[in-house]
Order: C-alpha cells, then sequence, then structure tokens
C-alpha cells in the first residue's frame, strides 16, 4: 500500500485540485453503477418470471409511484430512466478518460521538465561521476515507464471508490451477507501479496538491466570504429546476445507474476461463488431478494477487485522507476551549480586586472590521496596572452576547469580582479567566455546552426568572417551546400582538423573577453597552423588569451608560459626565458626541435 500512496503523493504534487475532482466524477460513476443495479429488482418483480419478494427491500418506495401506471407504461418508465442512467455514466467515464490522459501525460512531462531542469542545473562534478548513459537512461526509459505507473493508479483509485460505494450498497441491502463476502475477499488479498513484492523485485532488475543495456549499446555503436578494425564484432554480439536474453526473461516473468495472481483469482472466485451460493442458501434463504442483488452486485465486482490486484502489480513494477527519478532529481539538487533565480540574464564580465589562483588545489576522488592540482599559485593577467604546457596528464585541462569555475577548489581561492568567483560571477564570467575543448563537440545539424548557437542574431557576414578568422573558410564554401551542410553525428563528415577550426570559429564569433584554447589546433597541418596563429596573434591585447599546447613552436608569442607536471607548476615566466634556462621546459623544446 506505502507504494500506491507514493504514487499518490507525486501526483498530487503536480496535479492538486484536478485528482480530487476525478475523485468526485469516479464516486459519480459508482453511484450511478449502483443504481441501474437497484433497477433491476423492479425491473425483475414486474416481468414475473421470478417471483421475489421486492417489498422487503429498503429502496422499494422510491418505486411506489409505478403504482399508479399500468404495468406496460411503468416498465416503460423504468427503462427509460434505465438508459438515462446508462448514458449517464457512459458519459461520464468518457469524461474521466479524457481527464485521467490530461493527469496522466501532465505528470510525466512534469516530471520531464523537473528533472531537465535540475540535470542541467547541477554542478560539472556531477557529470564527472555519472555515467552519460544512465543519465539518459533515466531521462528517456525509466521516466516512460513511470507513465504505466500512473495510469494504473488512476485505474486503481477508480476501481477502488467503485468498490468500495457498491460494498456500502450491498452493506446496507444487508450486513450479514456482505460481511460474510468480504471475509472471503480479503482472505484472497492476503494471500496475493506475495506477487506485490516480485513485480517490485522485478521492476528493480529491470531499471539495472536497462542501465546497463542502453549504456553498452551506446559505447559499441560510439565505438564503432574501433570495434570493426579490430573485429570486436562476435565478441560485442555475444553480449548483445546474453543481455537482450535477460530482458526477455525479465518481460516473460513478469507475464508469470501477473497471469499467475489472476489465475488464483479466477480459480478462487469459481470456488468462492459456488460456496457462496452453498452457505448463503442454507443460511440466509429468507432474505430471497437480497441474495439476488448481492450475487448480481458481486459478480460485477469480482472483475473489479482483480482489476485492483493487477494494477498494483503494474504499479510495484513502475515504482522503482520512479523511485530513480526522484534519485537523480535529489541528487542534482544536492549538486545545484548555483542558487535559486540565477537563470536570469547575467551581465558579461569585462577583466580588468586578471584572474588569480592562491593556493589552489583539485582532486577528482575526495577518498583518494591523489591530486590533480597542489598548490597552485598562478596570476592570468588580462589582456595577454598566458601558454600552459607540461605532460599529459600533468593537470592542464583541469587547471582550466578551475579558472571556469566548472571545478571549484578544494582549498585555495580563484580570484577574478581581487573578487572571490562566487556563482554569479561564475556566470558572468562565463558568458565573456569562448572555450575550444579538447574533445570538441559538434552538433549533428548545419555549420550555420552550429555556430549560430553561441550567438542566434550574428549575420552571414559575421559568420563567414569568424570562418576565414579559423581558416575555415575555404573548406566551408568548397562544400556541396556550404553553410548549410548537414556534418553528421558530433561533426563526423568532417576531418578531425576541420571539426576543429569550426569549433574555433564558433568561440570567436561569440566575441569573447577571454578564449580559452585546450590544444585547439593539435589536428591541423603547419600550414593551417601557422595561419591560425597569425590570427590569434592580431587578437592579442584586445583579450585575454589562455592556450594550452603541446607544440611549443605556436606559443613563441605568448606573454607567459606556465610549465606543469603532475598537478604542480614547476616553471612560469617568458617563453626567451624559459628556453634558455636551464629546466624541464628547455628540455621539452629541445626534444621537439630534434623530433622535427
Ligand atoms: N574526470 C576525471 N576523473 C578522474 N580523474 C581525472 C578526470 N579527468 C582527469 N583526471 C586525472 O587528472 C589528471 C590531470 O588530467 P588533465 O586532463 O588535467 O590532464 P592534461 O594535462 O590536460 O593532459 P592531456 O595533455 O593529456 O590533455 C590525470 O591524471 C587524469 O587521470
Ligand atoms: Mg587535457
Amino acid at each position: 500500500m506505502k507504494h500506491v500512496f507514493y504514487f499518490l503523493k507525486q501526483i498530487h504534487r503536480h496535479t492538486g485540485a484536478v485528482l480530487y475532482f476525478n475523485i468526485m466524477a469516479m464516486m459519480g460513476i459508482g453511484l450511478l453503477d449502483g443504481i441501474s443495479i437497484l433497477l433491476l429488482v423492479p425491473m425483475i418483480s414486474m416481468s414475473g418470471i421470478v417471483n421475489i419478494n421486492a417489498e422487503e427491500l429498503p429502496f422499494m418506495e422510491v418505486f411506489q409511484f409505478l403504482n399508479y401506471f399500468s404495468a406496460p407504461i411503468a416498465l416503460l418508465i423504468i427503462l427509460v430512466i434505465y438508459v438515462g442512467i446508462a448514458a449517464g455514466q457512459i458519459l461520464l467515464q468518457r469524461r474521466i478518460s479524457i481527464r485521467n490522459s490530461e493527469i496522466q501525460q501532465g505528470f510525466l512531462r512534469y516530471l520531464q521538465i523537473e528533472t531537465y531542469q535540475s540535470l542541467l542545473k547541477a554542478n560539472w562534478g556531477f557529470f564527472i561521476k555519472n555515467r552519460r548513459s544512465d543519465l539518459i537512461h533515466i531521462l528517456t526509459a525509466e521516466i516512460s515507464r513511470t507513465n504505466t505507473g500512473t495510469q494504473s493508479f488512476l485505474k486503481l483509485i477508480a476501481s477502488f471508490i467503485i468498490t468500495l460505494l457498491q460494498i456500502g450498497l450491498a452493506f446496507w441491502l444487508s450486513p450479514s451477507i456482505t460481511s460474510f463476502v468480504l471475509l472471503c475477499g480479503l482472505v484472497l488479498i492476503f494471500m496475493n501479496r506475495k506477487f506485490l513484492k516480485r513485480s517490485l523485485d522485478l521492476g528493480k532488475k529491470n531499471v539495472e538491466l536497462g542501465k546497463n543495456f542502453l549504456a553498452g549499446i551506446t559505447d559499441q555503436i560510439n565505438g564503432m570504429k574501433d570495434i570493426k578494425s579490430n573485429s570486436l564484432e562476435e565478441q560485442r554480439m555475444e553480449w548483445y546476445r546474453s543481455i537482450t536474453k535477460q530482458i526477455q526473461d525479465r518481460h516473460v516473468e513478469f507475464t508469470y507474476v501477473k497471469t499467475t495472481s489472476q489465475a488464483y483469482y479466477k480459480i478462487a472466485s469459481a470456488v468462492f461463488i459456488a460456496v457462496f451460493v452453498f452457505v448463503a442458501i442454507q443460511l440466509f434463504a429468507a432474505q430471497a431478494a437480497q441474495l439476488t442483488l448481492i450475487i448480481l452486485i458481486f459478480s460485477r465486482l469480482w472483475p473489479r477487485v482483480s482489476g485492483i490486484q493487477s494494477s498494483m502489480e503494474q504499479i510495484a513494477m513502475a515504482l522503482p522507476s520512479l523511485q530513480v527519478v526522484r534519485a537523480l532529481q535529489k541528487e542534482t539538487s544536492e549538486t545545484l551549480e548555483f542558487d535559486q533565480g540565477s537563470d536570469k540574464f547575467v551581465e558579461p564580465m569585462q577583466i580588468e586586472h586578471g584572474i588569480q589562483c592562491t593556493n589552489a588545489s583539485f582532486r577528482y576522488d575526495k577518498q583518494k590521496q591523489v591530486y590533480a592540482l597542489k598548490d597552485i599559485n598562478l596570476f592570468i593577467p588580462a589582456n595577454k596572452t598566458t601558454a600552459i604546457v607540461g605532460k599529459s596528464g600533468a593537470g592542464k585541462s583541469t587547471l582550466i576547469d578551475l579558472l571556469m569555475g566548472l571545478n571549484l577548489p578544494e582549498t585555495g581561492d580563484i580570484l577574478v580582479d581581487g573578487r572571490l568567483l562566487t556563482p554569479k560571477r561564475i556566470l558572468s564570467l562565463r558568458s565573456s567566455l569562448s572555450y575550444v575543448s579538447q574533445d570538441p563537440f559538434l552538433f549533428n545539424t548545419t555549420i550555420r546552426e552550429n555556430l549560430l548557437l553561441v550567438s542566434p542574431y550574428a549575420t552571414d557576414d559575421a559568420l563567414m568572417e569568424a570562418l576565414s578568422f579559423a581558416s575555415a573558410y575555404e573548406f566551408v564554401k568548397q562544400l556541396p551546400d556550404g553553410l548549410d551542410t548537414v556534418i553528421g553525428d558530433r561533426g563526423i563528415k568532417l576531418s578531425g582538423g576541420e571539426r576543429q577550426r569550426l569549433v574555433l570559429a564558433r568561440a570567436i564569433l561569440r566575441k569573447p573577453s577571454v578564449l580559452v584554447l585546450d590544444e585547439a589546433t593539435s589536428a591541423l597541418d603547419t600550414e593551417n597552423e601557422s595561419n591560425i596563429q597569425e590570427a590569434i596573434d592580431r587578437l592579442k591585447g584586445k583579450m585575454t588569451i589562455i592556450v594550452i599546447a603541446h607544440r611549443l613552436s605556436t606559443i613563441r608569442d605568448a606573454d607567459q608560459v606556465v610549465v606543469l607536471e603532475d598537478g604542480k607548476i614547476i616553471q612560469q615566466g617568458k617563453y626567451s626565458h624559459l628556453s634558455t634556462a636551464n629546466g624541464v621546459f628547455r628540455r621539452m623544446l629541445h626534444r621537439q626541435l630534434v623530433g622535427s
């Protein structure tokens, strides 16, 4: 039962009053249903086929007025009332179904929006920790699975209310017979509790399997090139066969649980009706009219009661999905990047002096002793170029994440113009910054839309200018559809270097005051690289540039060079100074010169 209440609370939080309206309407249907059963008595007694002593029923006075009419007219009146009630019931039912669908779809959308919004607001640390495919899985499969739960839940309330009303009716007709029926019913419901437990377990397994399934598929589709070139197809297929088999088994098992409990109900109800008729005739023979009615009521009610059981099983199965969605919301709200109200427009920040790192340390895993950055003291002057170099894994990208406020230092501070980087100032800094990551991302749409993403109102001329800056104008012009060429998933239809140039153009289009380039030209040939280098040099003095480079020749004109090793700054100064002073930088430079 606690599962049902959980759903009730969630749906109520979203729909509020509409839910009550629906519940009232369902009670209306229940009542009408009851009345139409009661109407059968005068009908039957008028037919004269069965002689039941209708006078002893408590509600018969209502039909006294029929005595003033002749028998055929009275029957007609009853039948007209009957049809009227049936029509009313059907129309009301239709209304409820529409409302229910509104509630159900509305609740789904509410969950979707709440979850996605909280996800977008979570900090970068949250995304480092969580598997992407898990997030996708929750946002798609799990959320839509809760939908079956909502549907069953609404069905459950309807059945429950109608059942209660009709039991009330039966009770009014004859408390003794009804109590006897109910007692048998309760025993049955109690016996079926174990099916609920199994449904809940199945639901949990479903969530786990679904997650692994999507994660595996995503990985494989992304890594298809490596799978094919290493001929790993058969091995991967083996995995696929095994996991789909598990999913298949799970579904069959749920059908097994469902049909078993239904079968129990049906067999039990047959036995039950037989026993009931036997006992009732012995015990309650004197109340023939009541007995007839109660048998009628319960024979109509019985399918509903077994419906209640199957709705509960569906809910139990969907509940783990709702729980993971809620858990995700909870986790994201705990890792909220900014306080409420930060989604308003923020002024881009103008940096006057520079960005300062004081004693900043950072580690990805707080349980471990390994620091990705340790005691970083660094000043990045405004409108100058700072180059960060160092071996792979030295902590260069991590340092940049820290400067952008994506990760927060565990100890130490980041200051912009001497002021702490508060959440509001982080947003303001980011809106004045363009970042080209080491692993640039392009959407599967046209080149134009990819560019307009950062600057929706840019003119075609501005686009062309940005493209020429990044030495991308020529190749875009040669594409069959030019700016309107669709570039495939993550830009797969472009070469690595073309992708990099496009992302660089996008970064420039935004006219940032801070430009961050993480190996933005690593995939380029020397000619294109030096073209871009010249273009970037022209920006000198106009914006703050932070550049990470492996090819040291590209940073010759930087105002300062920072050398990182194992998360620490080991050298810092002008290029000309570092290239002559004894140290790591000179050795790196020497090795590259010899290599080329
Ligand atoms: N998401 C992460 N979770 C845990 N550890 C990470 C994560 N990202 C990076 N690291 C670790 O932090 C250290 C620094 O990584 P970082 O990406 O900053 O290196 P880098 O200097 O940019 O290297 P490269 O030149 O190869 O890009 C590495 O030892 C890496 O293993
Ligand atoms: Mg890196």
